[in-house]
């Protein structure tokens, strides 16, 4: 997909939206290294890609810009929610409407699956991210996140 007809992404006209195919591993990989240096083992690049690619695929997205990997955006829908993982833009593109453009397009492929409403996880130091998804509709709603490990996972 093209986005170049689309008014309220000025800054991207000239980007495309597809999903990962295996030869943007590379891109995806250096992308996730530049923005999330700090990422604990269990989101090594290659593994979350391995994982995402086993399950709704069709749900991970990459923004290109002249053919390279500038932007990414993992969505899954379990059939109770939408969950956005991974929303990502190259520290040098940023503030171009890369992201916004990454977002309405899960949110589209969520919607036509079925899926009424979208959640994610920020983490609550990470105020310009925050501020970002507000612009974008996202209200904080007050509960507490929780998580586990589970067996076998890395
Ligand atoms: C968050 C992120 C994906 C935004 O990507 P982006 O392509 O720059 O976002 P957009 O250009 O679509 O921004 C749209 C609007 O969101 C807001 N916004 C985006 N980044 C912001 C920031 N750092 N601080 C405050 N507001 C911000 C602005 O209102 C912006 O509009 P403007 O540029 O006209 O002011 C990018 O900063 C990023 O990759 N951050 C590091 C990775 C990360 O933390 N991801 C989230 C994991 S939960």
């Amino acid at each position: 997909m093209n986005n170049s007809s689309d008014p309220t992404t000025p800054g991207a006209t000239a980007l495309e939206i597809r999903p990962f195919l295996e030869t943007d591993a590379p891109g995806v990989t250096a992308l996730w290294h530049e923005v999330f240096p700090e990422d604990p083992p269990h989101h090594d690049p290659a593994a979350v890609m391995a994982r995402k690619t086993a399950y709704q695929r069709e749900l991970f997205f990459v923004g290109l810009l002249e053919g390279q990997v500038v932007g990414t955006v993992l969505a899954g829908y379990d059939g109770v929610r939408g969950w956005v993982y991974k929303m990502a833009v190259r520290r040098h593109c940023q503030r171009l409407g890369i992201a916004t453009a990454l977002m309405r397009h899960a949110e589209e492929a969520l919607a036509a699956l079925g899926c009424p409403k979208v959640n994610l996880q920020v983490r609550a130091t990470n105020q310009g991210v925050i501020a970002f998804y507000r612009k974008l509709g996202y209200a904080v709603e007050e509960r507490v996140s929780m998580g586990k490990m589970l067996a076998g996972e890395p």
